[in-house]
């Protein structure tokens, strides 16, 4: 299919099951060589659930490791080629596994939106260190209807009320948000080198957080370099930001809806109804039966 909005031809992708999850063939079809990605113990992986913040985690890590050595890097490489989406594969552009496998930095930043057990095992093996963000379902959804809208790649999505129904039901790129948030949780139990996050807590205290990523990937940089990513990682900068809006990329038609649309915790109230939202919380309750996972939907 053409990569150019103007020119949608051919229909939107749709959905099928692959090994139990809901997905798309641009993230299938490298399969083979995303399973057999060679690792190394530096890498560090940005894991999230579609819409959950991982552009923001990005640019943050890409600051954090970049920022002060390398400004000519934040100012022409587009972010999704700073940090290569490791199962992406598209007509007429590197797959994010060979983009991944030539990244000469050090380490090398790497995002995936794998379920848990997608997850090439080199990563184990190697013990690399793991972020994953995750997103009150909530506002996850509303987002995600919106990045369907404006992305030629994406499934239609359709209009709220159905949408709002395959959100519950897990027929999403990337399967079940539940399956999503609770495997990936589940997993902190046998593998410590992950960090699991809120795009909550982020909005209510930024600072706070990157502390807590520079805690746990070991970085100490002195409290104007913190102050420097703090305010460059804010939703008006980021936005106004070509490397890091994605408006370099023409899958996406921002005329429908932009990337960073709002960036925000609460926006779920003006796209739920009261109807839906008391179906949803019933229909909540009966998956997220894990008392240790809390997210939070109003900060
Ligand atoms: P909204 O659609 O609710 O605005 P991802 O990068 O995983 O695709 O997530 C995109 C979501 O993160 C969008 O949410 C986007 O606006 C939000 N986002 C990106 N950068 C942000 C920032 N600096 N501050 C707050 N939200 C941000």
């Amino acid at each position: 299919m053409s990569l150019n909005p103007g020119e949608r031809s051919s229909p939107r992708t749709e959905l099928f099951d692959f090994h139990g999850v809901s997905m798309i063939h641009y993230f299938t079809d490298n399969w083979e060589n995303v399973q057999n990605f060679q690792a190394r113990p530096d890498d560090i992986v940005i894991a999230t659930y579609p819409k959950a913040g991982t552009t923001w985690v990005s640019y943050i890590l890409d600051l954090l490791y970049f920022g002060q050595t390398n400004s000519e890097r934040q100012s022409t490489i587009p972010i999704y080629n700073r940090v290569p989406f490791l199962e992406i594969i598209l007509p007429g552009v590197p797959n994010g596994k060979d983009q991944a496998d030539n990244l000469s930095t050090s380490p090398r930043l790497i995002k995936t939106h794998f379920p848990v057990q997608f997850m090439p095992k080199s990563f184990w093996e190697q013990n690399c260190r793991i972020v994953y963000v995750a997103r009150n379902a909530k506002d996850n959804m509303v987002s995600y209807f919106h990045f369907n809208r404006m992305n030629a790649i994406q499934p239609e999505a359709g209009d709220w009320d159905s949408f709002f129904q395959n959100f519950m039901d897990g027929k999403m790129v990337f399967g079940s948000w539940y399956d999503h948030v609770n495997n990936w949780w589940k997993k902190k139990e046998t593998y410590s080198n992950l960090h699991y996050m809120f795009f909550e807590d982020m909005v209510e205290d930024t600072g706070r957080e990157i502390e807590k990523l520079c805690s746990f990937l070991g970085l100490t940089p002195s409290t104007e370099e913190k102050k420097k990513v703090q305010s460059g990682a804010q939703f008006d900068n980021m936005k106004k930001d070509e490397m890091a809006n994605y408006s370099t990329l023409p899958v996406m038609d921002f005329k429908v809806s932009p990337f960073m649309r709002k960036g925000k915790v609460a926006d779920w109230k003006n796209h739920f109804t009261v109807a839906q939202n008391e179906a949803f919380d019933e229909d909540y309750k009966k998956k997220m039966k894990d008392p240790t996972l809390q997210f939070r939907t109003e900060v």
